[in-house]
């Protein structure tokens, strides 16, 4: 069978039609022909597989790595890096334009394109392919740092570095990010781009106002606050994640850190019982999002700024629709994950009053 790709979806597929159904086929390009059978088919849509291009977009790059097209990991290798930032960029403003109602220009802040991983998660020394149907086992992964590539087998299934290689459940390494130290344990979250952390960091150091009080929900290890921690004049982090509270008062012992406190809890759970007021909250929820209730949460709360830190548009967008009393200062994108569809951003917002009252 064969296609014409009209325009490229959220997850980086190409969109065709076929016998009136929408069709999503990896690996293609607007404007391309091409030949594909069907990987699945539902009344509503058809996931296919690419089999031959028929004719090929100008901008069609060859990809990097030998896994390509078969490997699940990336979807975007296919394109020159310049146009993955313009993707990124169209899909972002295409959400907003569409959920929102929002004509923003966003800029994408570019990352080195290969070798920044920090951490690779293996299923039997290899990677899911494109179907989620079996593994393809790699001896190398071109988004992965040179360190981790030299020890990629089938013993591992978690391989992280930072200052040196991590590969156990009790191995710990450290990671410096401007002049602070992180303690990273096996099993907690770090952030997997080092050069795109630190300007993700340095813009919402930027855009905090000096000597307020911080709440930072879902804080991990402590990166973001205690980043920010000798602007402002207090910080307070909740994470559900033990380990990650227990690393957070280590680095803050660490690096002689007099004004920030960390402790173990859900975030909603903690808004529920929290009392005081913080100036800024900034929240960097899993891929999930926040909960409704942590949202109205936080509204009674009244922060003057909400800083939301997001790897997943589709949950941004949705919390953003329910987060009436906040309006949209500013918004920038992060390219965390070069070769992947998956884009960070963050989105500054300061109160407006309630609904209606402004
Ligand atoms: C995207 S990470 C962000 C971590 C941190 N801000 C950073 O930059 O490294 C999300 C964090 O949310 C935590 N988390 C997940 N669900 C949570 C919940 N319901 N309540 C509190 N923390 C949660 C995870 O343990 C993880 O550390």
């Amino acid at each position: 069978m064969n296609i014409e790709i009209v325009r490229m979806d959220n997850q980086g597929r190409g969109i065709g039609f076929y016998n009136n159904k929408i069709v999503f086929i990896p690996n293609t390009l607007t404007e391309e022909l091409v030949e594909f059978t069907i990987e699945k088919e539902t009344t509503k849509y058809i996931e296919g597989r690419l089999i031959k291009i028929l004719k090929s977009s100008s901008k069609r790059v060859t990809p990097s790595c030998k896994y390509y097209g078969e490997c699940g990991g990336c979807q975007l290798m296919h394109m020159s890096y310049d146009d993955q930032l313009l993707y990124k960029k169209d899909k972002l403003e295409q959400l907003f334009k569409r959920q929102l109602q929002l004509d923003l220009k966003i800029e994408v802040e570019a990352s080195s394109q290969f070798n920044y991983r920090n951490k690779i998660y293996l299923h039997e020394g290899g990677f899911y392919d494109v179907y989620n149907k079996k593994i393809i086992k790699i001896d190398e992964c071109l988004n992965a740092k040179q360190e981790i590539n030299e020890v990629i087998d089938n013993k591992h299934s978690l391989i992280k570095y930072h200052d040196r290689l991590i590969v156990n459940k009790e191995d710990i390494a450290f990671e410096t990010l401007n002049n602070i130290k992180y303690k990273i344990s096996y099993d907690t979250f770090f952030q997997v781009n080092k050069e795109i952390t630190l300007k993700m960091f340095d813009y919402i150091k930027e855009n905090i106002n000096a000597k307020i009080n911080v709440l930072d929900l879902y804080s991990g290890s402590g990166s973001i606050g205690l980043y920010i921690s000798d602007k402002v004049n207090k910080v307070l982090g909740i994470d559900n994640n033990k380990k990650s509270i227990e690393d957070a008062n280590f680095n803050i012992e660490l690096n002689n850190i007099n004004n920030a406190i960390y402790i173990c809890d859900d975030a909603t759970n903690y808004l529920k019982q929290l009392e005081e007021y913080y100036d800024t909250v900034i929240v960097d929820p899993p891929r999930a999002g926040l909960t409704k209730e942590g949202i109205n949460l936080i509204q009674d709360l009244k922060p003057n700024q909400i800083i939301y830190v997001s790897c997943e548009p589709m949950t941004l967008v949705r919390d953003l629709k329910e987060l009436t009393n906040y309006e949209i200062e500013k918004i920038k994108a992060f390219d965390m994950f070069p070769n992947t569809y998956h884009v960070e951003s963050i989105i500054l917002m300061t109160y407006c009053g309630f609904k209606g009252e402004k």
